[in-house]
């Protein structure tokens, strides 16, 4: 069975420096011998999660939309590379419903204890984080890092690494940084490297 990495976007640019990081990172992953795929998450049709708490006694929620295909595959991939930018000082609001819509696994593992992830996965999946900022101080992903690990241990993703860029106010074209988007392939690459040989 191939090995799998989904890429997620948080930015509707589906051709803006986020997405470019991203692009470059699963080429890493793919170097390094795995599939991938991107989601963009903006061009889901979802809604917020409405607390009806049908995930509190079954595996999947009530809500009949995009997401039910995303449970299915955050299930059965072995890493997840999340790439946005930061919106008024968090992730983007698109990208924080689709977080919480996975309380479908929060409580599946923590209140049930039984992750929906296959238990021969769970010791190999890995996950980096890649955030940019227009503004250059020093707490703009603070509140992002937080969003990030507590979703990572929901979905029973390791938090490897993360690589987070400030200042693209100023920086605004991030192909003229090289050195940053061979980070972003060299960070994709090492994941894809980990899956591959933890498996
Ligand atoms: C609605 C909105 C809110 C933003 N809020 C912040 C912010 O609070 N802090 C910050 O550093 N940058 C903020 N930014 C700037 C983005 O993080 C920055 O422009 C980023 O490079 C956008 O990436 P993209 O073009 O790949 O989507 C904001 C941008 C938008 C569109």
């Amino acid at each position: 069975m191939g090995y799998r990495v989904i890429g997620l976007l948080g930015s509707p640019l589906t051709e803006g420096n986020t997405a470019i990081l991203l692009e470059r990172a699963l080429e890493g992953a793919r170097d390094a011998g795995c599939e991938t795929e991107t989601i963009v998450v903006p061009n889901l049709d979802f809604q917020p999660c409405m607390e009806i708490f049908h995930c509190r006694e079954h595996s999947t929620c009530m809500m009949d939309d995009d997401m039910q295909a995303m449970y299915h595959k955050f299930r059965e991939m072995d890493g997840l590379i999340v790439a946005t930018p930061i919106m008024t000082m968090g992730i983007p609001g698109a990208l924080k419903s689709f977080i919480d819509r996975f309380q479908v696994f929060f409580m599946a593992k923590y209140v049930r204890k039984e992750s929906l992830v296959p238990k021969e996965l769970i010791p190999y999946r890995r996950g980096l984080y890649i955030g940019i900022s227009g503004m250059n101080v020093p707490d703009v992903f603070d509140g992002a890092k937080l969003t990030m690990r507590a979703f990572f241990d929901i979905i029973d993703v390791r938090y490897h690494a993360d690589l987070l860029i400030r200042d693209m106010d100023h920086i605004r074209d991030i192909k003229k940084r090289p050195d940053l988007l061979e980070a972003a392939y060299q960070k994709g690459n090492e994941i894809g490297r980990i899956v591959r040989e933890g498996r």
